[in-house]
């Protein structure tokens, strides 16, 4: 993406994002990531935390909170958010997740919510969480991915240009339940749902847990 373009989509995408992502929650999403992040435990690594969606909804079993966010404009906005909400217990660091900053097996959790959709590597960003969560560690997940119907996907397919050019690189096509499939790790528990009050193509929805597949890290 041009400088341009991240100056000023980056800015105003980051507020569009804050402001569409409450609207979301409020009507109904935000039960579902309840439901995923009330699974997370110990030292816990949030990837591409945005404008902090989560951050009200970890439970005390969470002892350590890691955030990441490498876009500068959300990176502010979720600064913004931590000096309000005064939590000054959370870590924040401007990684990307496939290049993450920490040592290995270093997390007893790791989380992305509506994120696969928008990392550029998404496989690796895997294979980096696989890497910094200890063997015992679990990858919490919730995202909008690629619609089983294959007319409606087709649908995502011609939406997914204009989409990601007007959401800073969110791509609505992506099947990321098959990227965590094919990842170092094993889907425990799936659901599917429909993300409430969203556009048609960001509507299918998937979230659950995965552990380490027995084999990563034996070779
Ligand atoms: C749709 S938002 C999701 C934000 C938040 N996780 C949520 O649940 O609302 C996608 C986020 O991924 C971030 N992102 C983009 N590239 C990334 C990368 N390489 N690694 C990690 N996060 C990235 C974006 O800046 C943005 O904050």
């Amino acid at each position: 993406m041009g400088r341009v373009y991240e100056a000023t989509c980056g800015r105003s995408f980051a507020a569009w994002y804050g402001l569409s992502m409450r609207l979301i929650d409020e009507w109904g999403l935000r039960e579902i990531r309840r439901e995923v992040l009330t699974q997370a435990s110990g030292r816990t690594l949030d990837l591409g935390s945005g404008t902090g969606a989560n951050l009200c909804l970890y439970a005390p079993e969470v002892d350590e909170l890691v955030l990441t966010e490498p876009e500068v404009h959300m990176q502010r906005s979720l600064r913004r958010r931590l000096a309000a909400e005064r939590r000054t217990d959370v870590e924040l660091f401007q990684a990307p997740a496939e290049e993450l900053p920490f040592t290995d097996s270093s997390f007893d959790c790791v989380v992305c919510t509506m994120v696969l959709c928008t990392i550029p590597l998404p496989a690796t960003a895997l294979t980096e969480a696989a890497r910094v969560l200890k063997p015992d560690g679990k990858l919490l997940f919730l995202e909008h991915v690629r619609s089983e119907d294959p007319g409606f996907a087709r649908l995502q397919d011609r939406w997914e240009k204009p989409w990601r050019f007007l959401t800073a690189g969110c791509h609505c096509n992506r099947d990321s339940l098959a990227t965590i499939e094919s990842s170092p790790f094993t889907v425990e528990r799936l659901r599917r749902s429909q993300m409430p009050m969203a556009p048609l193509i960001l509507k299918p929805l998937v979230y659950g847990s995965a552990t380490l597949a027995a084999a990563w890290g034996s070779s």
